[in-house]
């Protein structure tokens, strides 16, 4: 039986919940179950600050983690991006290098730690995939956050060189699902537009979707990434990062993302897109053919089915959710 101890750092944010749902729910028999006499830690920033190297330190002396999913950052929407962007290079390369530089010192098997494909040039050719990240500028709007980010991996890289760690990253595209931020100043597209959704079924006024809707983009749905990142705790011994999504042919128009959120939201009002305001890049496709040659075959949740299933966590849990409302 294992002794293994696996923190999470960011244990409290979507996709932290998600690992916390997907170890307390599924069944024994299941491969992204939690196997005997391993446990499992999900960090909060009140726990400890992980800006603070003190801080970070004490957190692994409490715990003693054998094994580090590392999801802690400064996370954030364009206009926050775009705003504080000495804060997100400056907050996720300290959270960074103390996660790392403890997991080091205390001799922590291994790290997997999180960038995301938002991080990649701007001016690439698509597919994205694994060896482009550093093929490029990042967009400006977000040079701050890419850059801490690309940084990791530049970091896995010499902690195995000069260390030999076991440290590695995972790429995930956007991602969704119970206990996302639904701020509506400063939040992704789907938590966004289903919070201006709910408010335009509350208050009986139109539910205007800024943009065309035709642009394409791949969701995955946070429970569906939970595994894979259970996957790469167990089974997977690279530096080499793993993009975590779903397929190129499975990306959806931002109209079908609004169509199933009227759908699930049940919404029945006036639905409009307001093509006055900007619809970003058409398509950014990401290649997931190195997860599936290396999983060896995963079912991914239907979106719809996923979006569903979030809009009735979202509307049954609106009190407490991150709204970004005094309430
Ligand atoms: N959401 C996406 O679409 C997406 C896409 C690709 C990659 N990612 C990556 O996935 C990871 C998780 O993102 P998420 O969407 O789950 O973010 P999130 O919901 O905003 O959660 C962020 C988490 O980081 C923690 N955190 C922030 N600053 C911290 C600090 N100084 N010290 C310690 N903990 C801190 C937060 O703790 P508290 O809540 O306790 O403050 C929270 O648990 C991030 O690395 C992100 O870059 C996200």
């Amino acid at each position: 039986m294992t002794s293994d101890v696996i923190l999470v750092t960011g244990g409290t944010g979507l996709v932290g919940k998600a690992i916390q749902h997907i170890i307390q729910t599924e069944p024994p028999t299941s491969r992204f179950a939690k196997r005997p006499g391993e446990t499992w830690i999900f960090a909060s920033s009140a726990e400890a600050d992980l800006r603070n190297p003190e801080q970070t330190r004490k957190l692994y002396e409490k715990y003693k983690p054998t094994h580090v999913i590392h999801l802690a950052a400064l996370v954030g929407g364009l206009f926050k991006n775009m705003k504080y962007k000495l804060s997100f290079l400056r907050d996720n390369i300290l959270i960074n290098d103390n996660v790392l530089s403890t997991s080091k010192d205390t001799q922590v098997a291994k790290v997997i730690s999180c960038l995301s494909t938002c991080v990649f040039p701007d001016k690439v050719s698509y597919p994205l995939d694994e060896t482009k990240i550093h093929a490029g500028p990042p967009h400006d709007s977000n040079f701050g956050y890419a850059h801490a980010k690309r940084l990791v991996d530049v970091q896995n890289h010499a902690y195995k060189e000069e260390f030999g760690c076991n440290f590695t990253s995972a790429i995930p595209t956007n991602v969704f699902g119970p206990h996302d931020n639904f701020d509506l100043e400063d939040s992704h597209v789907i938590p966004g537009l289903m919070h201006k959704c709910y408010l335009a079924k509350q208050n009986n006024t139109p539910f205007v979707v800024s943009g065309s809707g035709k642009p394409l983009r791949q969701f995955i749905f946070s429970y569906d990434l939970a595994k894979l990142f259970i996957w790469m705790l167990r089974d997977y011994d690279d530096v080499e990062p793993v993009i975590l999504s779903v397929g190129e042919d499975e990306e959806v128009s931002i109209k079908q993302v609004a169509d199933a959120i009227v759908k699930a939201m049940d919404f029945k009002g006036d639905y409009t897109f307001d093509t006055t305001r900007a619809d970003g890049q058409f398509r950014k496709p990401a290649s997931n053919k190195k997860l599936l040659s290396l999983i060896g075959g995963f079912e991914f949740t239907p979106f719809e089915e996923a979006l569903d299933y979030t809009v009735k966590w979202f509307v049954e849990n609106y009190d407490t959710a991150r709204t970004g409302l005094k309430k």
